[in-house]
């Protein structure tokens, strides 16, 4: 059997998840009657202390919609180079929204308050009109990178002096919560939106979340409706996210801990450069001739290892549910004999 590290997305539903989904009661939730995912929506708000949720299909519609939701065309949006809504979600933001967007190099995907300072535009009829920062946490192409709370804080304090509003693609939030022991609350308080997703280290089949106050969520439930969102009898779904949201989240620091073993193998070998600190369940690595990322990734599906190359000299290996210590053992064996 493969080992697949080309993403936390790859994991199926474990039986116990299945039987939990088997079991879920359902509706019609376009009519606002599918009790599995009203449940989800209410438990994940009052676990982030927030007012209201939304479940949609992906995490690219969460933070697509929160993008909508908070600008008007024209708008400018302030975030990282690397951040998956600017690079991985096809032009959302100008195709959707209509907005312009500032992009900044942060550290590893973090960008800082004084940064965010920096860049919103003067009140001058030639500029867009800055009015959304958006923050990523881990940072997927900041190797799993995790902010630190005071500076989110300090951003927010820079949102609130100019009337910006702040939302978080916590995609992978779980993973920096439990590596920070941080908790849902104190990102609750912080951001004025939240998208998680709980399709990747979470382990479900499908869907994210956007959290936010009452109104926002009325806004949103009508853009996820033109955006083709409106799923039906989808409870079936939810209820993965009802276990995973129960059952899946502090198992994540194992996964941590194999992201740590794996980098402590890559960081003895001569042909590995950069390595990323791998705080989380993500590992960025660079290699040097005569390895190409592309020709290590074929040589490690000899042994069936699947990793990705994510630029030609870096590879990316994600750790997750479906990776177990055996294999850990397994990969940490195949990387000490190249
Ligand atoms: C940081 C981040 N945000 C958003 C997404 C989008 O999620 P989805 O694939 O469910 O659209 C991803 C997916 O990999 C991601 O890594």
């Amino acid at each position: 059997m493969a080992i697949d590290y080309r993403s936390d997305t790859q994991t199926k539903p474990t039986k116990e998840m299945l039987e939990f989904m088997f079991e879920a009661k359902v509706g019609d939730d376009v009519f606002g009657e599918d009790p599995s995912i009203n449940e989800l929506e209410d438990f994940a708000a009052e676990m982030f202390g927030m007012e209201a949720s939304i479940f949609c299909p992906s995490g690219t519609m969460t933070n697509q919609i929160a993008i909508k939701c908070h600008t008007q065309p024209g708008d400018e949006v302030i975030c990282d180079v690397s951040s998956h809504i600017y690079q991985y979600e096809g032009g959302g933001i100008a195709f959707n929204s209509g907005s312009s967007i500032k992009l900044l190099t942060g550290d590893k995907g973090r960008i800082t308050a004084q940064q965010v300072m920096e860049n919103i535009n003067a009140d001058d009829v030639h500029k867009a009109h800055t009015s959304l920062v958006s923050l990523e946490n881990t940072s997927n192409r900041g190797g799993g990178s995790c902010y630190d709370m005071e500076e989110i804080q300090k951003i927010r304090k820079v949102c609130q002096e100019n009337n910006l509003i702040l939302h978080l693609d916590g995609a992978r939030l779980f993973n920096a919560l439990v590596e920070k022991k941080q908790t849902p609350k104190e990102y609750g308080r912080v951001f004025h939106s939240i998208s998680i997703c709980l399709s990747k280290s979470l382990g479900c089949p499908v869907g994210s979340l956007l959290l936010g106050t009452k109104g926002f969520i009325k806004k949103a439930r009508r853009v996820r409706k033109v955006f083709g969102g409106g799923m039906r009898q989808a409870g079936y779904l939810a209820a993965a996210g009802i276990y995973a949201l129960k059952n899946n989240v502090e198992r994540l620091k194992q996964d941590h801990d194999h992201a740590k073993q794996i980098a402590g193998a890559l960081t003895k070998k001569d042909f590995v450069t950069e390595i990323f600190p791998a705080e989380t369940n993500i590992i960025i690595f660079g290699v040097k001739q005569p390895w190409t990322a592309q020709s290590l990734v074929e040589k490690l599906k000899e042994s069936d290892i699947l990793g990705h190359p994510i630029s030609p000299m870096q590879v990316r290996l994600v750790t997750h549910l479906d990776v177990t210590p055996v294999m850990v053992e397994k990969t940490i064996d195949v990387i000490t004999k190249l």
